[in-house]
C-alpha cells in the first residue's frame, strides 16, 4: 500500500520531471490515455495517401533505410510525422485513403496527401477536402461506434485527439510557379490562412481542442526551386530570397492566426512550430550537424550544384541515388531525408521552437 503511493504520487512525478529535462532523448509515455493524431497536409506530412488515393507510383529508392521498401512517402525513410508518432510510442497514422493496409484507424488518420493546397477549395486534395473526408470519417465511426463497434474511436477519443496541420507550401510554392510576382503571390496569403482558420474553427466546432500547426518551411532553398528558377535572387547560404521571404511572410499570418484562435476559442491549446528556423538553421549551419551539400538533392540527376532534373525525378528510370543519405538534407530535391528529419523531430521535441511551449505529448498526458 505505501510502496504503491510512494511510487504513483512521488517516483512517477519525479520521473517525468527527470525525462521532462532531457527532451531529446526520452518523453513520458501517454500512458493512462492512448494518443489520437488526426493531421491534415501535404507531402510534408504523407504517409502514403497520394499513392493510396491516386496510384501514383512512388518507387525505390524511397524507403530504402527504416522500411527497406517503398511506402508512399516522398524520402529514404521516416518523416516528421512518423518520428513525433515514435516519440509517443504509438504506431505510424495510417493515411486516410489506405484501403489495403488493415488499419482500423485506432491512433487516428493521416489526412495529408502530397501536392496538397488550401486553395482551390474543391480539388482533390486540398485542405477542405481533406476536412470533408474527416468529417465524413468522424461521423461514419461514430455511427459504428454507437452500434456496438468497440476498438473504434469514441467521441470523447475526438474530442481528446491531437489536430495537426501542416500546408501552405504548394499554394506559396505553386503560385510562384505561374509566374506570379513576388507581392502578387503576397497578397494571395490572407487567403491562405483564412481557409486554414476555417478548418481549425470546423475541428473547434466538432469537438477538438488540441491543434498543433507547423508552419511553413524555407523552400526557397530547396534544390528543386533552384533548379528551376532563372535569374535568382539568392541569400547567403544560396537559397532563393523571395520564395523564403513569402514563406516568413506566410508564417507571420500563420502565428497571427493561432495568437487569435487562443483567445477566440477559449478552452482550446492551439501550438505553433516554427519549422521554418528549424529547417533554415539545418541549411545555414549544415557542417555543424553533419551534412555537406545543403542544396544538393541525394536522389536525382544531373549532379552538382543541386542533382535535379524536372524529367528524371527520384525513383524514375535514369535517376541516382547517393551512397549515404545521412550526408544529406535533400532527399529528391523536394523532400527531406530521414536524417534530415530525425533533427528536425528532436528540435520540435525540444519544444525551443514552438509557441506555447508545450510538450508534444500533452494532449495524452494526465
Ligand atoms: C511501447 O509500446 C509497446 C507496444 O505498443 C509496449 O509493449 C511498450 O511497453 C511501450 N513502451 C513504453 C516505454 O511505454
Ligand atoms: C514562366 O516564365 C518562364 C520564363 O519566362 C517560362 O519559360 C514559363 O513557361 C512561364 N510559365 C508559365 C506557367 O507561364
Ligand atoms: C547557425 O547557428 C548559430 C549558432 O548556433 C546560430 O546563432 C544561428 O542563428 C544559426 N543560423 C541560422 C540561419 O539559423
Amino acid at each position: 500500500m505505501h510502496s504503491h503511493f510512494f511510487f504513483f504520487f512521488f517516483l512517477v512525478p519525479l520521473l517525468c520531471l527527470l525525462l521532462l529535462s532531457f527532451p531529446h532523448t526520452v518523453h513520458c509515455q501517454c500512458s493512462k490515455r492512448p494518443p489520437v493524431i488526426f493531421n491534415f497536409g501535404d507531402s510534408n506530412s504523407d504517409t502514403g495517401g497520394l499513392a493510396a488515393g491516386l496510384g501514383f507510383p512512388i518507387n525505390s529508392p524511397n524507403g530504402r533505410i527504416f522500411f527497406h521498401r517503398s511506402t508512399g512517402r516522398f524520402s529514404d525513410g521516416r518523416l516528421l510525422i512518423d518520428l513525433l508518432c515514435q516519440s509517443l510510442n504509438t504506431s505510424f497514422v495510417s493515411p486516410y485513403l489506405d484501403s489495403l493496409g488493415g488499419s482500423k484507424f485506432t491512433n487516428g488518420a493521416n489526412f495529408a496527401v502530397a501536392g496538397s493546397a488550401t486553395l482551390p477549395k474543391f480539388v482533390p486534395f486540398s485542405l477542405t477536402i481533406q476536412l470533408m473526408q474527416f468529417l465524413h470519417y468522424k461521423a461514419r465511426t461514430l455511427e459504428l461506434v454507437n452500434a456496438g463497434s468497440g476498438n473504434l474511436i469514441n467521441d470523447e477519443g475526438f474530442q481528446n485527439a491531437l489536430y495537426m496541420i501542416d500546408i501552405g507550401q504548394n499554394d506559396l510554392a505553386d503560385s510562384f510557379s505561374k509566374n506570379l510576382t513576388y507581392v502578387q503571390v503576397v497578397k494571395r496569403i490572407p487567403s491562405i490562412i483564412t481557409e486554414i482558420k476555417n478548418v481549425i474553427k470546423t475541428l473547434y466546432n466538432q469537438g477538438g481542442r488540441n491543434f498543433w500547426i507547423h508552419n511553413t518551411g524555407p523552400f526557397g532553398c530547396l534544390p528543386q526551386k533552384l533548379s528551376l528558377v532563372q535569374n535568382k535572387d539568392l541569400d547567403p547560404y544560396g537559397c532563393i530570397s523571395s520564395y523564403n521571404s513569402a514563406a516568413r511572410v506566410f508564417n507571420e499570418g500563420l502565428h497571427h492566426l493561432c495568437v487569435e484562435m487562443r483567445s477566440e476559442l477559449k478552452d482550446a491549446n492551439v501550438v505553433y512550430v516554427d519549422i521554418y528556423s528549424i529547417k533554415y538553421d539545418l541549411i545555414a549551419n549544415a557542417t555543424k550537424y553533419g551534412f555537406s551539400s545543403p542544396l544538393m538533392a541525394c536522389c536525382g540527376f544531373g549532379g552538382p550544384p543541386y542533382n535535379y532534373n524536372i524529367k528524371v525525378t527520384c525513383g524514375n528510370p535514369g535517376s541516382q541515388a547517393c551512397d549515404d543519405g545521412s550526408k544529406f538534407i535533400s532527399w529528391d530535391g523536394i523532400h527531406h531525408t530521414e536524417a534530415a528529419n530525425t533533427i528536425i523531430a528532436s528540435k520540435v521535441l525540444s519544444t525551443a521552437y514552438s509557441t506555447p511551449r508545450t510538450t508534444f505529448d500533452f494532449f495524452c498526458r494526465s
